[in-house]
């Protein structure tokens, strides 16, 4: 059984040091956590909570070489509810840590909730209702116009009204913001300049360019400005507002070339002003949290908003119902607060109670990245320098602990963190951390933050 070793861990080793010589989770509130995802955001995220004393056991499903170092790596696709579930009740798992959107999109609160023995182990995330917000372009334009909240003007398109696709494209100029409705990797958004092109590829993504995901297509105004992102932690009620981050998303110097998951992101951003925090509260995070509470949603859990800045006004670029990577690998590391009991009061209606305390430091990261990526690249290459790069928050994302070595296992491989009183000393510590990893073919870029 995949989890037969786990099951019998005694939780009294912790509190050896306690002045009781037997105490119960229950009574001290703590508990046995499963973090589901294996990236950076997942690494970060264990980091954070293993920091909580609140946090018994750790596990992450399936983790990476990173995550093995500070949790306990199990063995479980973030798709697979079934074996998830079983493994929570056979390991006393009490909250369950959803890094990743699909597994929110596909359902797993209401799974968890929905069966009479899970229904008491927390989800952080929301509901398969509320997490349309990411996982429907269409649901979440139609929910910003329902609350007034400002975003590019949009129309929607399906195989039955190609004609009338085709019509708005000639009777718009260009550049054309076309959507998948659905989940589509990061790749669903195509910014076409041309006409004629941007009529094909409407064609093309009717017809199943990305799947099923467009089989409706949202068709946007372009927005010319520069983006940012806001982390919204909500119980549905009240919200708190995490640190503002910008990633970066291009694979080449200068944010050109084609886009990543991310290659890198800051922490505080210079030109989110407390001025335009102002705007962003009043007119994009209440109008979202009402619309949240009179749709009734059950969203208990994270609302990435990401944001572009036209002239002086913000404006909503999409929603997102979980963390963002890199941004959480510059945002938790700046939070002060403890993470678990910021969760834990998601479930009880008591996130009002809180004061988020952020911290002055600045944070900044590079993504290490296999060459080739975001298009084919090799695994499976040996990483060296870590012990040299223990200045840094390194953490790891596309990488595998076997048989003593560590070696990467997808695109992005691992984010050099670095948290400093401003941004230059940061930014300079990330990158003589990027410079003391090695793997063959590592890329990262040098520019991250410098445009700011
Ligand atoms: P999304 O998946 O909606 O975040 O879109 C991916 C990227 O496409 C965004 O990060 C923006 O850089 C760009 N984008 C999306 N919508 C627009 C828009 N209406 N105007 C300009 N750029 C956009
Ligand atoms: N860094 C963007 C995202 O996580 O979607």
């Amino acid at each position: 059984m995949f989890n037969s070793q786990y099951q019998h861990f005694s939780n009294s080793f912790a509190f050896a040091n306690l002045p009781v010589i037997f105490v119960f989770k229950s009574v001290l509130e703590i508990m046995n956590i499963l973090i589901l995802g294996s990236g950076g955001r997942e690494h970060t995220l264990a980091w954070k909570i293993k920091q909580s004393p609140l946090c018994d056991q750790l596990f992450v499903a399936p983790g990476n070489g990173g995550t093995r170092l500070i949790a306990t790596n199990i063995e479980l696709q973030v798709n697979d509810f079934q074996r998830i579930a079983k493994f929570c009740l056979a390991n006393d798992v009490e909250m369950l840590v959803v890094g990743p959107e699909v597994p929110l999109v596909l359902g797993i609160k209401d799974y968890f909730v929905q069966h009479p023995d899970t229904k008491h182990i927390q989800v952080v995330g929301p509901s398969k209702e509320s997490a349309q917000l990411e996982g429907s372009k269409a649901y979440a334009k139609q929910f910003m116009a329902d609350f007034g909240i400002p975003t590019a003007s949009y129309k929607e398109f399906d195989h039955s009204s190609l004609e009338k696709g085709i019509q708005h494209i000639k009777e718009n100029k260009g550049p054309y913001v076309l959507k998948a409705d659905g989940l589509a990797a990061g790749k669903g958004v195509l910014i076409i300049e041309n006409q004629d092109k941007a009529i094909s590829s409407l064609k093309n993504m009717l017809e199943g360019q990305f799947g099923n995901a467009s089989s409706k297509v949202v068709i946007e105004s372009f927005l010319d400005g520069i983006e940012f992102s806001v982390f919204v932690l909500t119980d549905g009620d009240s919200y708190k507002i995490l640190p503002i981050a910008k990633d970066y998303k291009r694979i080449g110097e200068g944010d050109k070339g084609l886009n990543t998951g991310g290659m890198g992101a800051v922490s505080p951003v210079p030109f989110v002003t407390p001025s335009l925090m102002d705007k962003v509260e009043n007119r994009i995070i209440k109008p979202t949290i009402h619309g949240i509470k009179s749709r009734d949603l059950d969203y208990k859990g994270i609302v990435f908003i990401g944001l572009i800045l036209v002239g002086k006004d913000p404006y909503v670029i999409e929603y997102n119902c979980r963390l963002g990577d890199p941004e959480t690998e510059v945002i938790l590391p700046r939070l002060n607060n403890d993470l678990v009991a910021l969760f834990k009061d998601l479930e009880n209606g008591k996130l009002n109670t809180h004061q988020i305390s952020i911290s002055d430091d600045v944070a900044t990261t590079v993504m290490l990245v296999s060459g080739g990526y975001p298009q084919s690249y090799e695994k499976n290459k040996l990483i060296t320098g870590l012990e040299e790069a223990s200045d840094l928050l390194v953490f790891q994302a596309g990488t595998k602990y076997a048989g003593g070595k560590t070696t990467t296992n997808g695109g992005r491989v691992m984010a050099m963190t670095a948290l400093k009183k401003n941004q230059a000393e940061a930014l300079k510590s990330s990158l003589a951390g990027a410079e003391k990893i090695h793997f063959e073919g590592k890329y990262y870029r040098t520019d991250i933050g410098f445009d700011l």
